[in-house]
């Protein structure tokens, strides 16, 4: 075992190991529609659709289905789960996750409804994971017996449905409604060492008396590096804390268990987490500038481009062979003016600071084509979902320019949730309350060399129940323009209540194409970023309809199972990549998230961290961060600084990368790059280490002698005939090979 220091100075943990409960992973079944019988416990279901409530709807054979959905399960809930609790007061159903509103009947008894806005079902998007809990003594429980559980759906948008993995009927007992709150940042000391304090609560009336267990594991060796228990107690408003240090960690996650078990009742409940690992190396403080090598603007537009550049500040900027009508403030970096002529026009750009200066060469592009790199930005919908507004938006663009900008990062797009009720009286699109002055804040976004993104939908109301811009087009682009916004996310949501059942090709394309011709006719250049969740192949058709960018899958979500399952499986949409048009498999899933108000830190571990922003690099995909900006811990922060990672996001030429090998529990994704190297990802999709190889004589890698672990930004000494790479669990080996 290895040698490792550690101070436990308080202590506590947690999350429930429940063996006993009954399963409702298996056995549902599903019809589309609504009927007032399906709720009852003798309506014959045997015809009904056998599903998996794994994944929505869509993806159990109804594409694009919006509206009332039935699921059914016939279940025996046996009385030993009361005579084995503790607790014998309620019942306790979870139902995964629901998108989007519900109402839940066992044995034909309403028990539960959640979501719709003012109660009506059809309105608004609550998705989210559900748990309904009830009397153990309510008369619609039978024990014993087959029970009938019933779930009414209304979907108003993108994915519907039951999905999810938490399935199970129990007792709520003694560790439900505890928690172990280990959402506090890791701090990082010396001697490469973490410290952390975590809390123990409840909101259950009771006083819990016992012990904490705390293990660190190393996950390569099994090594157990550090054990001990401590006394720990708690109740409600009165949390037990306990902090910890670990030092002399490698370049590694660790495991950490922390396990309370309650004296009186027996029960325990357990919660674990992985330990950060920094990877990219401390920014030096010599002058450079970073980002992608072009930049594309159409004639007359407004031009703005921030020219990022690390380095101890003050940074002073230059630029030669700027077309006319651009100039540079030599203060901030930031280019604005408008191009008249077409062209293809070589810059040199220098930034210098006390320590030196860094050249580098740039191409501007002025021609039709925008966003011929992938966006670089944050969007406000996987931190704040609805509850986004003026002042978080604010604070995201001004982290954004403190902290990110240096490194290429430049759009601050809202989400859903910013419009108001009612369009004008002349049908004008305002803003709600929450953002009293939308020129304004995009004036101060521009101010910091940042642009500005917004979202609508092509039918009546967007997915979370706003207005959309259903037959006000030209007049909401016109709105966009005359606030001077730069990047429109435009998403399917209730398009469908205007288009007939089952769109077929150039149904699903028509309302993209609308809003690109309302588009083209103002006087700005506006990413146009397409949602309709992968329909109809959209990666063949996004460029064709004029698209920048095409979402290719449903939400993403903070776990693992959802970020494999979307980001091995782009495979068929990467070909279609290409500058000024991009595959979009969802925003990033790092930092603080939530979907609001209420956040919580990523349920990704750190490894799986490393493969989001690798593999979405690797797929030229935009890369949209999706958390609270005005808390990035410091492994987010270096996560998404990394400018080697990102310039294989921002390569020139654009393309998506192939997946060159699949195996059972690992595969090799290679991104082909303008200079004529490649990117090459080995990602280890299983549980455990393990070590990848490819022989260097392989084609994906013959003819390349030198080997770059770009997330550590230096070359790797390989001998031998294979190039090796050990990796961990759900991790990545990120390399670019060089002639
Ligand atoms: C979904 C979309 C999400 C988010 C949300 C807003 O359809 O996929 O990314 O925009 O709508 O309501």
């Amino acid at each position: 075992m290895r040698k490792l220091l550690l101070l436990i100075l308080l202590a506590a943990g947690f999350l429930s190991v429940r063996a006993q409960d009954v399963s409702l992973t298996k056995g549902w079944k599903l019809a589309i529609g609504d009927s007032a019988q399906w709720a009852s416990p003798t309506y014959n279901d045997q015809h009904w659709q056998a599903v998996n409530v794994a994944q929505s709807w869509e993806q159990e054979g109804h594409p694009g289905y919006d509206g009332f959905g039935w699921y059914r399960i016939h279940v025996v809930i046996p009385s030993s789960l009361k005579q084995n609790a503790f607790l014998k007061d309620s019942l306790r159903i979870n139902l995964g996750s629901v998108d989007d509103n519900d109402e839940v009947y066992l044995n034909g008894k309403l028990i539960g409804r959640f979501g719709g806005k003012t109660g009506d079902i059809k309105t608004g998007s609550f998705y989210g994971p559900r748990t309904y809990t009830i009397a153990a003594n309510n008369p619609a429980i039978l024990w014993d017996k087959e029970n009938v559980l019933a779930v009414r759906i209304f979907d108003t948008g993108g994915d519907g449905g039951i999905y999810g993995t938490n399935f199970s009927i129990g007792m709520a007992d003694v560790m439900d409604h505890v928690t172990v709150n280990t959402e506090a940042d890791f701090n990082y000391g010396e001697r490469n060492s973490l410290s952390k304090s975590i809390k123990l609560i409840t909101t259950n009336h009771y006083d819990y008396k016992g012990k904490l267990a705390f293990k660190v594991t190393d996950p390569e060796t099994k090594a157990v590096l550090y054990e001990k228990t401590n006394d720990a107690a708690f109740s409600v408003g009165r949390p037990f804390t306990y902090s910890f240090e670990i030092a002399r960690l490698e370049k590694k996650s660790y495991t950490i268990v922390y396990t309370f078990t309650d004296e009186k009742s027996g029960k325990e409940i357990t919660h674990t987490e992985t330990t950060p690992y920094l990877l990219t190396p401390y920014p030096s403080a010599k002058p450079k500038i970073n980002g992608a090598d072009v930049f594309g603007a159409r004639p007359d537009h407004p031009f703005l481009y921030l020219i990022p550049a690390t380095g101890q500040k003050p940074l002073t900027y230059k630029a030669q062979g700027l077309p006319d009508g651009l100039k540079l403030d030599a203060a901030t970096g930031i280019i604005t003016g408008a191009v008249a002529q077409k062209g293809s026009y070589p810059v040199t750009l220098t930034v210098s600071n006390r320590l030196g200066s860094k050249t580098k060469s740039f191409t501007i592009i002025i021609g039709d084509k925008i966003g011929l790199t992938p966006a670089l930005g944050w969007n406000s919908w996987n931190a704040w979902g609805l509850s986004v507004d003026d002042k978080k938006v604010r604070i995201s663009a001004k982290a954004m320019v403190d902290r990110l900008s240096a490194h290429g990062w430049a759009y601050i797009n809202i989400d859903d949730g910013w419009e108001a009720e009612q369009r004008q009286a002349d049908g004008k699109i305002i803003a709600n309350s929450k953002f009293p002055d939308m020129k304004a804040l995009t004036d101060y976004v521009h101010g910091l060399g940042l642009r500005m993104g917004i979202y609508s939908s092509p039918g009546p109301r967007t997915c979370g129940g706003f207005l959309g811009s259903w037959q006000h087009e030209d007049q909401d682009a016109q709105t966009y323009g005359d606030w001077g916004i730069d990047y429109l996310k435009y998403d399917w949501c209730s398009y469908s209540e205007v288009t007939p059942a089952n769109p077929d090709l150039p149904a699903l394309k028509k309302p993209y194409q609308v809003m690109r011709s309302s588009l083209d006719k103002i006087n700005r250049d506006i990413m146009y970023s397409l949602c309709q969740y992968g329909w109809g192949k959209v990666w063949e058709w996004g460029a064709e309809v004029g698209g920048n960018s095409w979402r290719t899958t449903g939400d993403i979500q903070d776990t693992w199972r959802s970020l494999s399952s979307i980001g091995f499986n782009q495979d068929k949409a990467a070909p279609f990549s290409q500058p000024g048009h991009f595959n979009d498999p969802d925003m990033l899933v790092v930092g603080k998230v939530g979907w609001g108000p209420s956040l919580h830190n990523t349920r990704l571990t750190y490894d799986e961290q490393y493969t989001h922003i690798s593999l979405w690099s690797l797929l030229s995909s935009p890369l949209l961060i999706g958390c609270d900006m005005g808390h990035l811990d410091r492994f987010t922060l270096n996560l998404l600084t990394n400018d080697e990672v990102l310039a294989i996001d921002q390569d020139a030429l654009g393309k998506g990368a192939s997946q060159y090998l699949k195996k059972e529990d690992y595969q090799i994704w290679v991104k082909e790059l303008k200079d004529g190297g490649k990117a090459i990802g080995l990602f280890n999709l299983s549980d455990k280490y393990q070590t990848i190889s490819l022989d260097k004589n392989d084609p994906a890698l013959k003819g390349y002698t030198k080997f770059r672990d770009v997330w550590q930004q230096k070359y790797v000494i390989t001998t031998g005939k294979d190039f090796s790479a050990k990796v961990a669990p759900h991790g990545v080996m990120l390399i670019r090979v060089e002639k």
